[in-house]
């Protein structure tokens, strides 16, 4: 969970037997090897650095002004002092310019979102032993990343906080529940599945298995961990989240992602400004959401979160992922 996770909380899941996942999606070649550094000084155990695999649009000053002019407005009215954005003070790191890092640190086991690696890097780290998992919101994600020798699918539903993983853009936005994905991909593909949205305890691990899945992945429950980076508003908002609370919205970084509703939110959807593409509208607001972290401003972040964000607890992350495993063990073993 790029932004909310840490090599401690990759750490602390590995450490415990899970599979803890180290995110990566845009950082420099440099800070990627100290993240990478910093886990394996915590843990020897196994775990996944997760790459973002989209291709960068074509954009100019001129398209991306309406939105910067909208931003500056917001952040004057809301108190916070904003410098303009210019497009050059922006580096958009793809996974081309951070393979080899990985490469280097010994990485064994890399996922990714967003699109599929090509064939180039797919060879290339499958001829180093690497295990890979991709990430598919239907059927036909699934497929291709099975044609594209991919290991292992994260299945996300739409449940799922964060963002969609969705990358073939010729079909709508893929909204499928994770009950009704998981069987129809698991029925169209060979290899293994890992669920992923909307699981929080051990009744929701065991309907996914029920399901078909061969693993599950959980984000949202380890947001309020001790580990985690967010700020203490936005853990308190998981806690008394209602089932209703989260929207869909491509407001915050120009790619449909799901999170808690807030000011920010409804401010930049209302405005009618045209949201330029991900990673475009992701940079240019990141100075904001920084401004507003550093405030302890939830209304004015990014709050990303499942649909069963509610209750999220305030424990460390070993905790949470023990309290999964033995609540299990108690009920089905
Ligand atoms: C705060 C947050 C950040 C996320 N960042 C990433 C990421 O960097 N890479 C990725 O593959 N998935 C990311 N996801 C999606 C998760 O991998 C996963 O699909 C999702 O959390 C599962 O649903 P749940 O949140 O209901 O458990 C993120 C999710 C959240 C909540």
């Amino acid at each position: 969970m790029l932004g909310v996770s840490t090599p401690e909380m990759v750490a602390a899941v590995s450490n415990e037997g899970g599979l803890g996942s180290l995110p990566v999606g845009g950082l420099s070649p440099e800070v990627i090897q100290q993240l990478i550094r910093q886990t394996q000084t915590l843990t020897n155990k196994p775990f996944a650095v997760n790459l973002f695999a989209h291709a960068v649009p074509p954009y100019t000053e001129e398209d991306i002004e309406p939105m910067r002019h909208l931003l500056m407005q917001l952040a004057t009215k809301r108190g916070y002092q904003l410098d303009a954005a210019n497009l050059s003070d922006f580096q958009l790191y793809t996974y081309h310019d951070q393979i080899d890092t990985l490469i280097q640190e010994g990485v064994s086991i890399v996922s990714f979102t967003f699109g599929c690696l090509d064939n180039t890097t797919i060879q290339l780290l499958k001829s180093i032993g690497c295990t890979l998992i991709g990430t598919a919101t239907c059927v036909e994600e699934a497929l291709y990343l099975q044609q594209h020798s991919i290991d292992l699918i994260t299945v996300q539903g739409v449940e799922a906080g964060g963002h969609r993983g969705t990358f073939i853009e010729s079909i709508p936005l893929p909204q499928v529940g994770l009950f009704s994905l998981l069987p129809q991909v698991k029925s169209a593909v060979q290899i293994p599945c890992i669920a992923a949205g909307g699981i929080n305890s051990a009744q929701s691990i065991k309907a996914a298995f029920e399901l078909g899945a061969d693993a599950v992945q959980i984000g949202t429950a380890f947001i309020g961990t001790e580990e985690s980076q967010a700020i203490a508003s936005y853990k308190d908002k998981l806690t008394a989240a209602k089932d209703t609370d989260t929207s869909l919205t491509r407001a915050f970084s120009g790619r449909w992602a799901r999170g808690i509703r807030n000011e920010l939110m409804s401010e930049i959807e209302e405005s009618g400004v045209p949201i330029p593409p991900y990673p475009v509208q992701n940079s240019l607001i990141a100075k904001l959401r920084k401004l507003a972290q550093q405030a302890g401003d939830s209304d004015y972040t990014t709050l990303w979160a499942g649909q069963s964000a509610g209750g999220t607890e305030r424990k460390s992350a070993k905790e949470v992922f023990l309290n999964l495993v033995e609540q299990y063990k108690v009920l089905y073993s």
